[in-house]
């Protein structure tokens, strides 16, 4: 009997689910109204505006399979037409807590509308009726379309002044790109903003947690660039990195950030023409740094006057940049027994274009330089040189010279006999 009971009592369950399902307002019935181009609403604010759903659109949607009013809570139980609904703004973390957790502590947070009003509401990157699955090519927030979204306001000029947005040329840099050269040609392997910024939890390069803080940026790009992640990890400049040092570099000090190039790209920094002066240059020709970290030349100006920098000024490609002697990613110091230029392994770094460099050839000064503090005996033999052949130079013009004038004083002398003061003539 109670077994009866409650059999009853799970059939009435059902029908008054049931019920509810069907007195439940069905997207039919939305629809019937919203699939119309031309329905329209009214309000003091907007005015006269489109209210018409595509329902072929939000039916191939990722939401598709969803109830309108899953989404459009505020509309439960309101009979038709609806037209006194105070609309209450739709709170896609219903279903997305983690997306609105992840945003809400971003530079995108809703918390700085106060100072940035333009601040993107999830609808602004994602869509409304017309949201598809991230990995569908068509998505707002695809691989190639992400740069398009992100530029409705990051390349805004109004936007951008408005909202006091720093690097305005972002997107136009990142076009130029190989990233963006290789997923336009349908690579989807390369990076797009969120593999670098993340799609939501987009932090400012000053917070420690940032894929572009600093020091997390070799991690950022390894994920993908595992090999020249390996090698410089090796390095020095990645070792003094680690042990916190702010000036070592990392991958985008000398790739850049948005505009990377491929290094056979002569635009591209890391060209061999520009490696020495726009990559190395910047840090190892500076006197602060060269004191600070005790650089025992200043190598880049003793590269430019040797033969290979003046080589390469001459347009051979063929010839040795700062990377072909002390590698790019794995630089090591020369007291390291693992570094290229370790007096052990030079000849064969300088073998690899001199096939018949023997060691002798290798132990040849290569930051060859003259000025006093890096070779004083160099200094004072040239300065000896300068000084000799300023004094023989020097006399040699002064002994022309006063000839010269004997010679044209004698001329007129003999010409116009009464223009000069008188003089013996010869
Ligand atoms: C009988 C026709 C009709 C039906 C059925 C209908 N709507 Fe509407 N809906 C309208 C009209 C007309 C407006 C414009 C109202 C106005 O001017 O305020 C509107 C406005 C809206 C708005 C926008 C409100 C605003 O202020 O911007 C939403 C959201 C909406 N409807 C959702 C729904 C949903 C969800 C359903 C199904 C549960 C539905 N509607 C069913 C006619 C209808
Ligand atoms: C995934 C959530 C979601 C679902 C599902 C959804 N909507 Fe919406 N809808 C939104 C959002 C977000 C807005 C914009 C609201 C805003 O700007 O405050 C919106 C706005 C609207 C508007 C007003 C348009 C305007 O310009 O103000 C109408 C009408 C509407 N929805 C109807 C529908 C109908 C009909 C369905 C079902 C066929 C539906 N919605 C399903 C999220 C949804
Ligand atoms: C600045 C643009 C932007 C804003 C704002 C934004 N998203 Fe996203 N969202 C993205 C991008 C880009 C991706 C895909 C890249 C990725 O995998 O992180 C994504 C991915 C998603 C995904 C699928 C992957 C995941 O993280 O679960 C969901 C769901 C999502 N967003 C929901 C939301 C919601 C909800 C909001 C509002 C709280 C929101 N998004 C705000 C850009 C944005
Ligand atoms: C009632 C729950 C619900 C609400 C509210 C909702 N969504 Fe979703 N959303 C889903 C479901 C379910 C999926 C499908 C998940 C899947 O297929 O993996 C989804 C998928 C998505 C995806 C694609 C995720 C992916 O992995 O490709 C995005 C983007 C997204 N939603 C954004 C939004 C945005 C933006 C809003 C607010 C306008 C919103 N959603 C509101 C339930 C919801
Ligand atoms: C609807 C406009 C809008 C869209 C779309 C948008 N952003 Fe933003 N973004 C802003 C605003 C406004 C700020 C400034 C926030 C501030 O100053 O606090 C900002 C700040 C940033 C910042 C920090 C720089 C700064 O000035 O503080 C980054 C990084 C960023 N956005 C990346 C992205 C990426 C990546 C996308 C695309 C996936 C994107 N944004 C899409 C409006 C937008
Ligand atoms: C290959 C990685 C990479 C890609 C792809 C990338 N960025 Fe960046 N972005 C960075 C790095 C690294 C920085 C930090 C530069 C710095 O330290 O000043 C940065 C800085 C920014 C800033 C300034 C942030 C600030 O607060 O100073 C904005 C805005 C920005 N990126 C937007 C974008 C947008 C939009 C896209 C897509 C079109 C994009 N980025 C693609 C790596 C990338
Ligand atoms: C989402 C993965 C991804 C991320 C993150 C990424 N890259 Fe790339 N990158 C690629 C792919 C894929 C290619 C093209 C294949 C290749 O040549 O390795 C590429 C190409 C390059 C190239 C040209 C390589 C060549 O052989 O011509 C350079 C340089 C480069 N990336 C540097 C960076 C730097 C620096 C960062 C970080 C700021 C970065 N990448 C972040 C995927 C990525
Ligand atoms: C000290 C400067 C410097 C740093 C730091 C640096 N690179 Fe490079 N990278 C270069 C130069 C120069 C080249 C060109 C080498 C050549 O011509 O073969 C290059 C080449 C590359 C290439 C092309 C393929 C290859 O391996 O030769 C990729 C990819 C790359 N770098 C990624 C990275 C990533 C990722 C990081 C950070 C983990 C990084 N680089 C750090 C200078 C640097
Ligand atoms: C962003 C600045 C920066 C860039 C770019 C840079 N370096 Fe360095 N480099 C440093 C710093 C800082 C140190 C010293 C690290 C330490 O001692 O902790 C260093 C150390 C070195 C050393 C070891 C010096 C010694 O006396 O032990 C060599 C060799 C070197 N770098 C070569 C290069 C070459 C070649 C390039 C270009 C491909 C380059 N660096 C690019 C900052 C830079
Ligand atoms: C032809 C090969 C070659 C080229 C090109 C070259 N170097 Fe060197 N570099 C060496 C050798 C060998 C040493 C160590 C012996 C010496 O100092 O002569 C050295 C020493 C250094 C040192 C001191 C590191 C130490 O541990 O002794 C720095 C820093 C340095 N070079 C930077 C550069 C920069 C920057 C460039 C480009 C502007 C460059 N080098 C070009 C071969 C080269
Ligand atoms: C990437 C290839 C490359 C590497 C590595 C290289 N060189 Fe050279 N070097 C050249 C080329 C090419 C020339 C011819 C330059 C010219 O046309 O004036 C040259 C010229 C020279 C010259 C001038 C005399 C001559 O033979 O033409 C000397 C000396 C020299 N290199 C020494 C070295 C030493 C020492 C090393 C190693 C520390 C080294 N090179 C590494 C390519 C290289």
């Amino acid at each position: 009997m109670g077994r009866m009971m409650r059999l009853a009592g799970i059939a009435g369950m059902i029908v008054l689910f049931s019920c509810t399902l069907c007195l439940a307002q069905s997207n039919e019935e939305c629809q019937e109204c919203h699939d119309d181009p031309e329905a329209t609403g009214e309000n003091e604010r907007r005015g006269e505006y489109s209210v018409y759903v595509d329902d072929e659109v939000y039916s191939n949607s990722i939401h598709g399979d969803l109830d309108c009013i899953e989404c459009h809570e505020e509309l439960e139980g309101v009979d038709f037409p609806h037209d006194e609904i105070e609309t209450r703004k739709v709170e896609c973390g219903l279903c997305h807590e983690d997306a609105v957790a992840e945003v809400s502590h971003s530079v995108h947070s809703p918390k700085f509308r106060d100072r940035a009003p333009d601040i993107p509401g999830c609808s602004d990157c994602h869509g409304v009726h017309d949201i598809l699955a991230v990995d569908d090519p068509a998505s707002s927030v695809s691989k190639a379309n992400q740069p398009r979204t992100c530029a409705v306001c990051h390349a805004d000029e109004e936007i951008t002044e408005r909202n006091r947005i720093v690097l305005p040329d972002v997107i136009s840099h990142y076009a130029e790109s190989i990233h963006s050269r290789l997923i336009r040609s349908g690579n989807t392997e390369a990076a797009t903003c969120s593999d670098c910024h993340h799609g939501h939890e987009i932090l400012s390069p000053l917070e420690q947690h940032s894929t572009i803080f600093k020091p997390n940026i070799p991690k950022t790009c390894g994920a993908c660039h595992e090999d020249a992640l390996a090698q410089y990890d090796i390095s020095l400049h990645a070792q003094s990195l680690n042990a916190g040092n702010k000036d070592a570099p990392v991958c985008t000090d000398c790739h850049s950030e948005h505009d990377i190039l491929k290094p056979e790209n002569p635009a591209a920094p890391t060209h061999g023409f520009n490696v020495a002066v726009e990559v190395c240059s910047p840090c190892h020709a500076s006197e602060r740094l060269a004191k600070k970290y005790g650089f025992r030349w200043r190598q880049v100006k003793s590269f430019s006057e040797s033969y290979h920098g003046l080589a390469l000024r001459g347009g051979k490609s063929t010839v040795a940049n700062c990377g072909s002697c002390h590698g790019v990613h794995d630089i090591l110091p020369s007291s390291d027994p693992r570094s290229r230029i370790n007096p052990a392994n030079l000849q064969e770094t300088c073998g690899a274009c001199h096939p018949n460099a023997t060691e002798n050839f290798a132990r040849g000064s290569i930051h060859f330089t003259t000025e006093l503090a890096e070779n004083k005996l160099t200094y004072f033999v040239r300065m000896f040189y300068i000084f000799l052949i300023t004094v023989t130079i020097g006399f040699m013009f002064i002994h022309n010279g006063l000839d010269f004038v004997h010679r044209v004083r004698i001329l007129y002398r003999n010409k116009y006999p009464d223009l000069l003061p008188h003089q013996r003539s010869v």
